[in-house]
């Protein structure tokens, strides 16, 4: 039951159920999560079990409910350490006054603790328990410790409860937990990850490694094709998509090669960085990672905003107001494309294809992008309409479609680059771990 153009379109949660009675609405939360394209996977505390079939949730969720700290995946993997590590965001509720309290001093007994334990995506909690339980000091305490995790609360209710009592414990309205999801996800309001040694780089710890012993090749900013030595024919990119992808991509235990056109923002610590200003030198730099005997990358982004015209003949001195200017100017070739049909080329036996992902900087209408995705040559291509507000160039935030060669379109809502870039690598490793090995390469075929 996805939902066409929810607000949680394609992405991934963890709902966490404990022991409450108001177990029982879990199944209408995860359906209303649902409902907004979330893909939702289960944990549970084992007493949750005893309120709720974790049958009835397998069934809803269409995953394995992890129940057990101590089980293992089929794959191997444990469960609540994939969990954190797969998720956009974990979604507790109820949250009952034990497992508050439990979360608030760091155990671990549980699936759903030790998930968030480990991850560093955004936890909603949404507490359920008698009214003199709720209002007890300890819990008090217990719940601001959580807040001063960074987690979202999301108060209880006053009415009727379990016991027959009044008072301030019932279960939030579920659309209020649907909304504080949608809100932490869409926020990216994510907990602050403890100081580790990796801090000093100033960048995020990785949440997941999931591009481990993967090279990574990022273009970004803008190209600045010349007029003469002083002035250039360029366009607004500030390269923040470009460095996001970048940041994201060391975070998830890449090696990243950025290569820099004009940008206005610093490269992150740990990335080889590689400047090529003009379109004719990130093409040569591009043909260096391309070698006739094969790609030395896994993966190449081409977010950067590459000049489609530069001046035919720059003046090599710089030209004066009274000598006038009329530009002649030229096509620059198309890069991306060059290096698809090179990384064809040199197809090997044995040897695994890159993933090519293009941008494509669309005004009004982003109609050209099948077209665009199929001339590159790519498997994906990211669509922005540089036109409307908060997206394209210069922003913090991106509204993108992702055009895959394998599959539909996907839409994604207003977010901030850097979630952007985290959703492309998603699709981008989940298309790595799908390469199979060239078996004949392009040119024995030809033969
Ligand atoms: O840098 P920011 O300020 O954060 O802005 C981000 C962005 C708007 C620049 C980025 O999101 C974006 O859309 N980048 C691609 C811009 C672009 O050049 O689009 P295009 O549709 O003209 O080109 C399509 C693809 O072909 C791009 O991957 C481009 O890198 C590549 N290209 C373009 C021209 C050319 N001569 N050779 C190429 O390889």
């Amino acid at each position: 039951m996805t939902g066409p153009a929810g607000r949680l379109q394609g992405r991934r949660l963890a709902l966490g159920i404990t022991g409450s009675i108001a177990a029982y609405k879990a199944v209408d939360l995860l359906r209303l999560l649902q409902a907004e394209g979330a893909d939702v996977r289960v944990l549970m505390t084992p007493s949750a079990t005893a309120f709720i079939g974790p049958l009835t949730l397998e069934t809803l969720s269409r995953h394995p409910v992890d129940a057990d700290v101590l089980a293992l995946q089929a794959d191997s993997r444990i469960g609540h350490i994939s969990a954190a590590h797969d998720v956009e965001a974990i979604v507790v509720a109820p949250a009952t006054a034990h497992w508050i309290g439990a979360m608030a001093h760091g155990l671990a007994a549980d699936s759903i603790s030790a998930a968030c334990l480990a991850t560093s995506v955004p936890v909603v909690v949404a507490p359920a328990m008698d009214g003199g339980m709720y209002s007890h000091p300890a819990t008090q305490a217990n719940v601001d410790r959580l807040r001063e995790f960074g987690y979202s609360i999301v108060d209880p209710e006053s009415g009727p409860l379990a016991s027959g009592m009044v008072g301030q414990g019932r279960l939030a309205t579920l659309s209020k937990i649907v909304d504080a999801t949608v809100e932490a996800v869409l926020g990216g309001a994510t907990r602050a990850v403890a100081e580790a040694p990796s801090a000093a780089t100033s960048r995020p710890v990785a949440s997941r490694s999931d591009l481990a012993g993967r090279h990574v090749v990022v273009t970004a900013g803008g190209t600045a094709e010349p007029i003469d030595p002083v002035r250039f024919v360029g366009n607004r990119s500030s390269g923040k998509m470009g460095m996001a992808i970048a940041e994201a991509a060391l975070a998830r235990g890449a090696a990243v090669t950025l290569i820099l056109g004009n940008v206005s923002v610093e490269p992150p610590t740990g990335a080889h960085v590689a400047v090529a200003v003009t379109a004719a030198e990130m093409e040569s730099a591009l043909r260096a990672l391309t070698p006739a005997e094969g790609p030395v990358f896994d993966v190449l982004v081409m977010a950067a905003a590459i000049a489609d015209f530069r001046p035919r003949s720059p003046s090599t001195r710089k030209m004066s107001r009274t000598d006038g200017l009329s530009l002649d100017l030229e096509a620059t070739p198309d890069i991306l494309a060059e290096v698809a049909s090179r990384v064809r080329a040199a197809s090997i036996p044995g040897a695994l294809r890159p993933i090519l992902v293009g941008f494509a900087a669309e005004i009004g209408s982003l109609y050209r992008a099948t077209a665009k995705l199929q001339a590159k040559g790519v498997d994906l291509l990211v669509a922005n309409d540089v036109a409307e507000p908060g997206s394209g160039f210069g922003t913090d935030t991106n509204r993108v479609t992702i055009y895959a060669a394998d599959g539909p379109p996907e839409e994604l809502p207003l977010m901030s680059k850097r979630q952007v870039a985290e959703l492309l690598l998603d699709r981008v490793v989940v298309r790595l771990d799908a390469r199979v090995p060239e078996a004949v390469s392009s040119a024995e075929e030809r033969r």
